[in-house]
């Protein structure tokens, strides 16, 4: 089989990722946090490793900044959802995924929210101009993604740190499609909460999510009770990361991810970034060389990510996965990818989406070669049919 749906979630993961979720479930399968015996520690241990992994990766200053949930939608929810109030301005981009678009939605009309959704351009996302432009008085929070999971298009979030920081409005991104695969640095791009998955970039098992919130920032928690500490209390403590990881928490999952960041941390995420965009950048070329071809991705030479779109003229997007998985063993995916917003910038949205392919750092050049092939066929034996 040739993967290209990384996008997705990863599917090929280190030796180290299967090795350590199967440790952690046949012999610290304690409850972390909970009791004093040596299964409960060794399982408190993986949470605590894979939090100090995760500190290396994004550069935060305290571990105990970082918490675990489920994915990146969880993460997301919690962070939007813990700092919203009723009526707050809040601002966002058209790349956003629906984990980010719904809950917006839902605090217009619960909240009285008001939303402002930024322009972006496929080649350099949105304008930070744009957005200073955009702030109010009552401006509470600006959530943006690094990465488009449509197009690979990569908006400059030092950029908007800089101008949330200045404006002294927090600013959450959403790095599902970058963690792991370009450079993230909270410090530097000033960066006071942040999203991710474990199971794309980070190689983790699938049920592992991130967020960090910064030092200074207090979220009403989405879930309250099963801390396992300070049982006395009534409330939710406000000790991270324990107010934010409510219930027992996914122990071999965190412990695969915390090897896939291992693993991360020592191949180096500029070698991960410079092969992923070889070989994304080899499968653009060639089928942008096909006939009858759209193609929805930064032009050459600018930023991307290892993820992009394409229409074939005269065949559906689900027709073309379909046939690329049945009679040639190729996994990509069809759809609107949860970014309806994105599909209405890109004319996508009332024509079933995009087919878009993502591949990662373990794809090689003859798969990439084998999917421009397949392609080629399909558009000789599809094309200008419908
Ligand atoms: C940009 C972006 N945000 C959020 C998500 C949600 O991730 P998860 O499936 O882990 O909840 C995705 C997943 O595709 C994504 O691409």
């Amino acid at each position: 089989m040739i993967y290209l749906d990384n996008a997705a979630t990863s599917y090929r993961k280190p030796e180290s990722v299967y090795k350590e979720a199967d440790r952690a479930l046949r012999t610290c399968s304690g409850n972390p946090g909970r009791s004093g015996h040596k299964v409960s520690l060794e399982a408190g241990g993986i949470v605590q490793g894979c939090r100090r992994n995760l500190q290396q990766l994004f550069h935060v200053g305290n571990a105990d900044e970082l918490s675990f949930g489920q994915n990146a939608t969880m993460a997301l929810n919690e962070a939007i959802y813990g700092i919203a109030e009723p009526g707050m301005h809040i601002i966002t981009s058209t790349l956003e995924h629906n984990s980010v678009s719904r809950p917006l939605e839902n605090l217009k009309m619960t909240m009285g929210a008001e939303v402002t959704i930024l322009p972006a351009s496929l080649d350099d996302g949105i304008d930070p101009d744009d957005l200073r432009k955009a702030l109010r008085k009552n401006t509470g929070l600006v959530v943006i993604n690094h990465v488009s999971n449509v197009t690979g298009t990569v908006n400059d979030i030092a950029a908007v740190g800089r101008i949330c920081r200045e404006a002294g409005v927090p600013f959450l991104a959403d790095v599902s499609q970058s963690a792991g695969k370009l450079p993230v640095d909270v410090g530097e791009m000033q960066i006071d909460m942040l999203a991710c998955p474990g199971h794309k970039g980070l190689l983790g098992p699938q049920g592992t999510g991130v967020l960090y919130v910064r030092k200074g920032i207090l979220l009403r928690p989405l879930l309250q009770g099963g801390t396992g500490s300070h049982s006395e209390m009534a409330v939710q403590p406000l000790d991270r990361p324990d107010r934010y990881e409510s219930g027992t928490l996914n122990v071999p999952g965190i412990a695969g991810l915390a090897a896939g960041v291992r693993y991360l941390l020592e191949k180096g995420i500029p070698e991960v970034e410079k092969r992923e965009r070889e070989l994304t950048e080899r499968l653009l070329a060639g089928l942008s060389d096909l006939p009858g071809m759209t193609v929805y991705a930064p032009k050459p030479g600018k930023n991307r990510g290892s993820v992009f779109s394409v229409r074939i003229e005269g065949c559906e997007p689900q027709d073309a996965s379909m046939i690329l998985d049945s009679s040639f063993d190729i996994a990509v995916r069809a759809g609107l990818h949860c970014a309806p917003w994105a599909h209405r910038m890109l004319g996508t949205l009332d024509k079933g989406g995009t087919l878009r392919f993502s591949p990662d750092m373990f794809n090689t050049e003859e798969e990439i070669d084998a999917c421009i092939d397949a392609m080629g066929q399909i558009v000789q034996e599809m094309g200008g049919m419908s």
